[in-house]
């Protein structure tokens, strides 16, 4: 539960669905339900599998599998690029989860009938942000300072369901108005032609592997974390097909909506069809549907981005317990000491980023989701299936599932990360290129 609560997080509401309005819609689901499964699923398997083994941080857990020196150093580059990869997200998804708590706070102004604060609330400034991205940062250090078990999973357990209600009926109401047809129509039904534009692929990539928390040693940390009696490929199964799932309904909710905005008059697209803002997207679409409800609207608007705002916080607790695991054991630093030094670190890049928001935000945003994590990802497969010895692998695999071996997974997917992912990860690359 508390792999599912890292991979569900605002990669599903806010990624998924601004990826897929700027990406031209339906192709672009096709083509990530695709990868997610074929690509993004097999990768985390190597992770967590590899994790698991290690009992021990990233960097370390992957050492433990290197042969020799050259291995060893290679092993330090994978895990420590993925625990700074981490670094680097934390530092502009606290911003965003920034958004979620002002958005979560903007109705409860207008109950309170504060017509200076709700202003405040609902444009973006530098006070706000920063306020915000402080309050967010200082919430996931608060929580990793004490540990990664307390908790997480009650958080994580109660969350999924409370969020798919709240989506699903959300959808229903929706797709009542006007526009939303349309919207429905672009999400659903793929131009063919543009599925394999370079680009395309190179999103759903970056946003398959984003949204799995791939590509940061987070899965590889999680993975040390479950015990030698737990099934791993089931597990895996799971965190995807929740996560594949919420990110599916969630762009049923919001490609609908945008076009239901533009109905109702709030500018989505420009003259010739391109999004305004991509960034705040959902920020623009989802409060207008909440107006649309009248005053009920409120008070949904409110549970929505509390919701929101408790899937952003088991999402960056994943991300700060990958370096502080890491700190923690090599340095032999104690927890809160760990925790509150990457904190500090952390909330340095998040400033100059919301200083340099144009110039840094998606520059940061697109070098680690669809550079560094489909990157890192492809060296676990690569060490999963070149480096580590195979008769040790399957040992890991049986652990906790003495059936496995009469499984396609089983005949499968040690050649499938061996040969197929990186070929395929590379491929895109190239493509891209
Ligand atoms: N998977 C998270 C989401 O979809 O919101 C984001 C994420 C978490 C990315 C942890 C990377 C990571 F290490």
């Amino acid at each position: 539960m508390a792999a599912a609560g890292s991979a569900v997080g605002l990669g599903n509401i806010w990624g998924f669905p601004t990826q897929t309005a700027s990406n031209g819609g339906a192709a672009f689901v096709l083509v990530y339900l695709v990868l997610a499964f074929c690509l993004a699923y097999p990768a985390l398997m190597a992770e967590l599998i590899i994790g698991r083994h290690g009992q021990a941080n990233a960097v370390a857990s992957l050492q433990k599998l290197a042969n020799n020196q050259f291995q060893k150093r290679f092993a330090f580059i994978v895990g420590f690029g993925g625990i700074v990869c981490a670094g680097l997200i934390l530092s502009f998804y606290a911003i965003v989860a920034g958004w979620m708590f002002s958005a979560t706070l903007e109705p409860i102004s207008v109950i309170a009938g504060t017509e200076q604060a709700t202003t405040w609330l609902s444009e973006q400034s530098l006070s706000r942000d920063l306020l915000f991205t402080a309050i967010f940062i200082v919430l996931t250090v608060s929580i990793i300072s004490k540990g990664v078990e307390n908790g997480i999973e009650k958080w994580s357990k109660r969350l999924m369901p409370a969020l798919l209600f709240i989506l699903f009926a959300l959808i229903a109401y929706v797709l009542t108005q006007d526009g939303a047809m349309t919207g429905l129509k672009a999400y659903l039904v793929p131009d063919f032609s543009s599925i394999l534009n370079p680009s395309l692929l190179v999103s759903a990539l970056g946003q398959a592997f984003f949204s799995l928390s791939l590509g940061t040693s987070v899965m590889i940390i999680y993975g040390s974390y479950i015990s030698k009696q737990e099934n791993l490929v089931s597990l895996g199964a799971y965190v995807t097909l929740i996560d594949v799932f919420i990110a599916f309904v969630a762009g049923m909710l919001i490609i609908p909506a945008m076009y239901v905005a533009q109905a109702q008059g709030v500018e989505i697209f420009s003259a010739s069809g391109e999004l305004l803002s991509e960034d705040t997207l959902v920020f623009q679409v989802l409060p207008a549907l909440f107006e649309s409800m009248g005053s009920i609207g409120i008070y949904i608007g409110f549970a929505f981005f509390a919701l929101m705002s408790i899937a952003a916080l088991t999402s960056s607790i994943s991300m700060l317990e990958a370096p502080v695991s890491y700190v923690v054991e090599k340095f032999a630093l104690a927890r809160i000491q760990a925790t509150w030094l990457i904190g500090f670190i952390v909330s340095v890049v998040s400033v100059s980023i919301i200083f340099n928001f144009s110039a840094l935000f998606g520059f940061v945003v697109q070098l680690t989701t669809q550079f560094a994590q489909p990157l890192l990802g492809m060296l676990c497969c690569i060490f999963a299936g070149w480096i580590w010895h195979r008769g040790k692998l399957l040992k890991e695999i049986k652990e906790g599932n003495e059936s496995v071996e009469n499984t396609l997974f089983w005949k499968v997917w040690p050649w499938y990360i061996k040969f197929v992912c990186p070929l395929a990860i590379g491929l895109v690359f190239i493509n891209s290129l």
